[in-house]
Parts: structure tokens; C-alpha cells; sequence
């Protein structure tokens, strides 16, 4: 039997990304069932629901979930059920943990970085972000008044096991890199911190080969930009993650450049479960108009390969074919700097199939 690809576009731009990603997916891998759903806004106007169960039990039948994104500015109202608990829900309910972001230079695209060529030259960092818990899960989370004045809280909640588990991706990751991971916390200020520090210390001596260093998460930023190549393996908890993550895809150009893979827990008896999306977001602002950068999906695409197919080959190959494209000069809005000539989303993407 085929092995099933949940193929959950979402909304804005996750939809002409998705697309990009699935076209290229499909002529290396033709052997597989890509099964479409809901999630997000679209699901939340079609089944009131961001996370239907339908789409649930797609993910539960397949080795790998190709996500494209969520959000949608008309669900903002105050009550209202919110497009990104659907990816929230899916983290949770797969135990989703471990959410990796490679930070790769795609050479040729050094222009359109905001940071000078030769502080790029050779960036290649991993950021390992927790996913399933810290500020965007703990309890109590609310709004609520308080002597008649409006107020609300959200809770940042680590247990030694999350960070652990988290702790230990990390370490493994950095044997198969350069040996090196920063851990990133506020442990000046937050008592989640110097518990994370200590658990990654702690982990840390299981791998003596691996050197570590803790940063301050205010450091972690400015040595971003000052310095970045100075990081291998980059670990954070949820929200630092998050907000870092954005500012490392920068550096190669545009946010629409990155991919990322999730992993957790679950298993899929035919290969590595695991969700696969860019980190870029919806971009309602230009949504629907057929010039979002595919890059970070359809590098997604290649994790995908590699992680949940262990198809090497097609993942490089894959990740060849972008170079390409960018090498021969195909470039979408976003990387060009100073409004020279861009392609669009799909025939960006038909310089990829080429190159294919
Ligand atoms: C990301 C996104 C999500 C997050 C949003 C859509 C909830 O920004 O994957 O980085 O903050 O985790
Ligand atoms: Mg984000």
C-alpha cells in the first residue's frame, strides 16, 4: 500500500507555497497518496473548526504532514476560535516537539541579505526549538479583570523531561555538525530559565564531545546579526525560538527561505513521523497574488525526504535544483533588492522543475 503525504495548505500565501512544494514532491515521488485538508481559517469557514477531526485522522493515517501555514487577520476579534491552533493542536496531539530550522545560505542570494556578504559566507546553523510547551501552553492563560481593570496572564511552564528530550535532540544533531551548541535562555531574569540551564548543563555531560555554551536570549539576538556564523546548533525553548528563528531567516535574504521539520514522539511503522513546513507564515498582505517565494516549502519538501522517507537522493536532489534555479538568476520579489526583474510563484517554480 502507498504511504499517505496530509497535504494541509492552510491559509494566505500556505496555499501557493504548498502547491509549489507538492508539484516538485510529486515528480520525484509519484509513488505516494497525497490526501489534501483543512486547517486554519479555510477549516475554521468550512467546519468551524481550525483542526477538524477529519483532518486529525489524516494526519494519524500518514508518515509525514506537509503544512503550509495559518493565520487570517478576520479571525482577530476577541472570542473568536483562532487559525493558529491548528498548528498549536497538531504539536500537541502528535507530541510534536522538536521543531528544526536549518539556516542555510543559498548562495547567490547573499545580495539580499540586510547583513554583508562576508559575514554570510559559510552560515550554517540549526535552530532546535522546543514546541510543545513554555508561554504558548502553560495554564492559566486568559484575559479576566482585575478590580475592574482589564488584565490577562500567560504561563511560562518547563518540567525537567520537556527540556531533556529537547536538550538531547540538540546535542545528537550537533555530533553530525560541528560539535557546538548554544543554549539560549534569560536565566538573569526567569526561574524557567535556570531550570533549563541546569537540565542542559546537566544533559550536556552525556556529550563531552560536544561543546556547549549558554547565552543570554538578548545576546543570542545581537550575536545573530554580529556574528552569525559562529553558531552550529542554536537551542531555545518555545517563544525565544519562535522570535529567533524569524530573525536567523533573515539573514539568508528573506523569511520565505526556510524550511522546517517537526518532530516528536509519535511513530509511524513505515518511517519517522513528522510535519513539515517554512517558518514564513501567511503574509496576508500578498496573499492570492502569485509571488510568494516557495523556497522554505519546497525545501520542506526535502526534509520531508530525508527525514520521514529516508530518500537521501531525492532530497538532494531537491535541494540541488533550488541552488540551481537561484544560480541561473531566478529569483522571486522578495530577493530582489532595489526592484529588479522577479518571478512569480510558479514560474519560480517551473526554474526548479527544470532544474530538476
Ligand atoms: C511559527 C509560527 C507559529 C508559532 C504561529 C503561527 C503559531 O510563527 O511556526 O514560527 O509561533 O509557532
Ligand atoms: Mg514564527
Amino acid at each position: 500500500m502507498a504511504l499517505t503525504i496530509a497535504v494541509l495548505p492552510g491559509d494566505g500565501i500556505g496555499v501557493e507555497v504548498t502547491a509549489a512544494a507538492l508539484r516538485v514532491l510529486r515528480a520525484l515521488r509519484g509513488d505516494l497518496e497525497y490526501e489534501q485538508a483543512d486547517v486554519g481559517g479555510a477549516a475554521i469557514e468550512r467546519h468551524a473548526s481550525a483542526l477538524p477531526d477529519a483532518t486529525l485522522a489524516l494526519c494519524r493515517r500518514s508518515v509525514a504532514l506537509l503544512f503550509g501555514a495559518v493565520g487570517d487577520p478576520r479571525y482577530d476579534a476577541p472570542g473568536s476560535a483562532r487559525p493558529e491552533s491548528a498548528i498549536m493542536g497538531l504539536r500537541k496531539a502528535f507530541d510534536l516537539f522538536a521543531n528544526l530550522r536549518p539556516v542555510k545560505l543559498i548562495w547567490g542570494l547573499e545580495g539580499a541579505s540586510s547583513l554583508r556578504p562576508e559575514l554570510l559566507r559559510g552560515l550554517d546553523l540549526m535552530v532546535v526549538r522546543e514546541t510543545t510547551s513554555g508561554l504558548y501552553f502553560g495554564q492559566p492563560k486568559r484575559q479576566f479583570e482585575e478590580d475592574g481593570v482589564e488584565a490577562a496572564v500567560d504561563t511560562m511552564i518547563y518540567r525537567r523531561p520537556e527540556v531533556e528530550r529537547i536538550a538531547r535532540v540538540a546535542f545528537e544533531l550537533a555530533r553530525g555538525r560541528r560539535r557546538h551548541v548554544t543554549s539560549v535562555d534569560k536565566q538573569n531574569v526567569l526561574e524557567t530559565s535556570r531550570l533549563w540551564r541546569r537540565v542542559v548543563a546537566e544533559v550536556g555531560r552525556d556529550y563531552p564531545d560536544v561543546e556547549l555554551e549558554h547565552l543570554l536570549v538578548d545576546t543570542a539576538a545581537m550575536q545573530l546579526i554580529r556574528d552569525p556564523q559562529r553558531f552550529d546548533v542554536l537551542l531555545t525553548e518555545n517563544t525565544f525560538g519562535d522570535i529567533l528563528s524569524d530573525e536567523a531567516a533573515m539573514l539568508t535574504g528573506s523569511l520565505g527561505n526556510l524550511p522546517s521539520a517537526t518532530f516528536g514522539a509519535a511513530e509511524h511503522p513505515s518511517g519517522r513521523f513528522g510535519l513539515y513546513e517554512p517558518i514564513a507564515g501567511t503574509a496576508p498582505d500578498i496573499a492570492g497574488k502569485g509571488i510568494a517565494n516557495p523556497i522554505g516549502a519546497i525545501l520542506s519538501a526535502a526534509l520531508l525526504c530525508r527525514y520521514s522517507l529516508s530518500d537521501e537522493p531525492s532530497a538532494t536532489r531537491i535541494e540541488n535544483a533550488v541552488a540551481a534555479a537561484v544560480a541561473a538568476g531566478a529569483r522571486t520579489r522578495d530577493l530582489v533588492r532595489g526592484g529588479g526583474p522577479a518571478l512569480g510563484t510558479e514560474a519560480f517554480t517551473d526554474k526548479v522543475m527544470t532544474a530538476l
